[in-house]
């Protein structure tokens, strides 16, 4: 059986003390949850070791939103694999479509990226999805079948163990513009049917795929519902700890 999960993207939002208020929150509220949903929060960085501090020995897991393409050294203003697990983690996010739009993210990036935070005992949560040019020209297949392909199949079926894909649609991510039910479900299928091509049927299945774009308490139910959506990456429903346990109790 696959896991069911629900991760909350932070991104640029709240100051160390709020972040660790919404976290207590967060903790506080995931009684509530059926036991079989993984929750987890993804921080900035400067939020990963007060928050750590909340979240250790809960239910609750801990994220990066990122981390260097390089091990160690001189490289002013990163962040290592390594410091992320020494600072509590058990996740990163790898190629959110902001990064890969503002920061120039490349599936190249990507590749080593994954390769030191798995090294380092980190889960990835790949965030893959096309942008609206893409989408309206039809090529959300095509675009996704690229960065899946890119970047996954370096690594092998043990590795996948370790690593959760999140289709994201650009054009739904902040927008209010949810892609539906039938739209996310088609790309999840067929991005678990490029796994199970790549690497066996058994691998597919045992691997998550969450749903990101706008995702929230009234629209989860219907997204959870699909055979291959086993979760969201939320955006700024994550930022309160009544929609994020909301959207959590929608399985
Ligand atoms: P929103 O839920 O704000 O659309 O963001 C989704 C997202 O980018 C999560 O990584």
């Amino acid at each position: 059986m696959r896991k069911k999960i629900v991760a909350g993207n932070w991104k640029m939002n709240t100051t160390v003390p709020e972040g660790v208020e919404l976290a207590k929150a967060v903790v506080a509220k995931s009684a509530e949850v059926p036991s079989d949903v993984k929750l987890i929060v993804a921080t900035p960085f400067t939020h990963l070791v007060p928050v750590a501090a909340v979240t250790a020995g809960t239910r609750v897991g801990l994220s990066a939103e990122n981390c260097a393409d390089k091990e160690k050294g001189a490289y002013t203003g990163e962040v290592s694999a390594a410091m992320l697990a020494s600072a509590g983690c058990q996740y990163t996010i790898l190629g959110h479509s902001e990064r890969r739009q503002y920061y120039g993210e490349t599936d190249e990036k990507l590749v080593e990226k994954t390769r030191l935070a798995l090294a380092q005992g980190l889960d990835v949560i790949l965030c893959v999805g096309e942008n609206r040019d893409e989408r309206e020209a039809g090529r959300h297949f095509d675009v996704c079948k690229t960065q899946v392909e890119n970047v996954l199949f370096q690594f092998t079926a043990e590795d996948l163990k370790h690593i959760i894909v999140a289709y994201e649609p650009v054009w739904a991510i902040g927008t209010g513009l949810t892609a539906t039910a039938e739209q996310a479900e088609e790309i999840h299928a067929y991005i678990r049917g490029i796994i199970a091509a790549r690497f066996g049927a058994e691998a597919a299945e045992e691997l998550s795929i969450l749903y990101g774009g706008s995702c929230k308490p009234s629209n989860a139910k219907e997204l959870f519902a699909q055979k291959d959506i086993d979760g969201g990456l939320i955006g700024g429903a994550a930022l309160k700890a009544d929609d994020f346990i909301g959207i959590a109790l929608s399985f």
